[in-house]
């Protein structure tokens, strides 16, 4: 019998033990400390992604060098044009602002090495271009200035360094894809030096530029054969213990391979995900990052741009099921955004201006509310408000609210505060909406709850 009850104790312990590996901890924040360091990022809902780099004058995809495997001398020529003469981060800053945008991610370095910042530790930046200037100083004053929070992404790939190895991604990548192929191209290359490389910038960005709201670290992929790469590369543990040192209050992406430990990353990251989706995320602490057309970069001849709807149903998705959208921008070699940007987002910045009420702070309703047919719906904990974002505008203006009698005492469109009616039938409600929609294409009801 004390056998049998010792070996359903070993199997319990061993069955618990992938959870005691979940666990893990690289630091020792407590869960309502984390809550309370990301809390206006919650509150916030929506940011900016802003990739600039080299690959913008190319102007076809940022990956362009790996795309068309471009090695360091035939991609100089895009160094040597780099002349944004048209940068202002200034107007940049406020056509976030407008769009209802509360934060930004800006590429410091992306895939291809290049620095928008000034680094001690390389020639490869913005400076020793026409631009003659640290951009990212610039772009942060100008955001900071507005009012905004200011992130950094910064990429873990280097496509640029003579000590970043060749791996399976890298645009010098063998073609055999063999062992001794990659040892051949690796043989005078160090990865410790450019962790070193890495450990030093990360530094520069993390104490140069004052408060430094998030850190959005890309990507890994680690692979069985060696020809990856991941958290041992990166060195990421001790990587993620100097952010926190340099800036204790900072938010940390998900890329840095740190899936084993509990507090390895601070959110989740679903990239260009559909809005079906991102239902899967609830619960979770996550931000979809997606583009306005299909890439990062500034891409000329791309033309597949999402229409306001799309980029509505982005944002209203997510925070309907409490989640984040950061939406990307980006800008020209002549560092302004492009008009396709800049009229999407005129047009959000004229939706949020009438109804952010129903995105800030705001999250999943209560399972007790069941959504109404052609709708989305948000809630606010705080104030006990339900939105109801109407997707197809109800044909003669009837819209049931089911199950919702006696449990909302106030109904109106949240765009101009104009009462809306309503009347109970049997359990449910039936509003009375005007019989012409209001000028918005996903107009929204805010009820005030019982
Ligand atoms: C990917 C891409 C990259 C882009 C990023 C944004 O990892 O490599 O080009 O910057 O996603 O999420």
């Amino acid at each position: 019998m004390i056998i049998k009850k010792l070996q359903l104790l070993l199997l319990l312990m061993l069955l618990s033990l992938p959870s005691v590996f979940a666990q893990k901890m690289i630091g020792a924040e407590t869960d309502a400390q984390k809550e309370k360091r990301m809390e206006w990022w919650k509150d916030s809902r929506f940011g900016m992604f802003i990739h600039w780099g080299l690959y913008s004058g190319a102007a076809r995809h940022e990956w362009v060098k790996h795309n068309e495997k471009i090695d360091n001398a035939g991609y100089q020529k895009y160094f040597d044009q780099f002349n944004p003469d048209l940068f202002d981060p200034q107007k940049w800053a406020r056509e976030a602002k407008s769009a209802g945008m509360k934060y930004a991610v800006l590429t410091t370095k992306h895939h291809e090495g290049f620095c928008l910042f000034d680094s001690k530790y390389t020639d490869y930046k913005a400076p020793n271009t026409h631009a003659k200037r640290d951009l990212v100083r610039e772009y942060v004053n100008a955001f900071r200035g507005q009012g905004l929070k200011v992130g950094f992404y910064y990429s873990l790939l280097d496509w640029h360094h003579p000590d970043y190895t060749i791996d399976e991604i890298h645009p010098q990548s063998p073609k055999d894809k063999s062992d001794a192929s990659y040892a051949a191209l690796n043989k005078n290359r160090d990865m410790a030096k450019y962790r070193q490389y890495m450990r030093n910038q990360i530094t520069e960005l993390l104490t140069n530029y004052g408060k430094i709201d998030i850190i959005w670290l890309d990507f890994s992929f680690p692979r069985k054969d060696g020809h990856g790469k991941g958290k041992d590369e990166w060195g990421a543990v001790e990587l993620l213990k100097l952010i926190r040192k340099l800036q204790p209050g900072i938010i940390v992406d998900n890329r840095l391979n740190l899936e084993e430990y509990k507090d390895g990353a601070d959110f989740e990251t679903p990239e260009q995900v559909s809005t079906a989706e991102l239902a899967k995320y609830r619960g979770k602490t996550w931000e979809t990052c997606q583009t306005f057309s299909g890439s990062w970069g500034y891409y000329r001849d791309e033309h597949t741009w999402k229409t306001h709807r799309q980029l509505l149903d982005l944002l209203i998705t997510s925070v309907s099921n409490g989640g984040n959208l950061i939406l990307n921008v980006g800008p020209t070699a002549r560092g302004e955004f492009d008009y396709r940007a800049t009229n999407a987002l005129d047009s959000l910045s004229t939706w949020m201006h009438a109804n952010s009420t129903a995105i800030y702070n705001c999250t999943y309703a209560p399972d007790t509310f069941k959504i109404p047919a052609d709708t989305k719906l948000s809630y606010n904990k705080a104030t006990g408000r339900l939105y109801v974002f109407l997707y197809k505008y109800p044909e003669n203006g009837k819209l049931t609210l089911p199950g919702y009698n006696g449990k909302i005492k106030y109904a109106q469109f949240l765009n101009d505060h104009s009462e809306v009616l309503y009347k109970t039938d049997g359990d449910d409600l039936e509003v009375k909406l005007p019989a012409i929609k209001p000028g918005f294409e996903i107009p929204v009801v805010e009820l005030t709850l019982n």
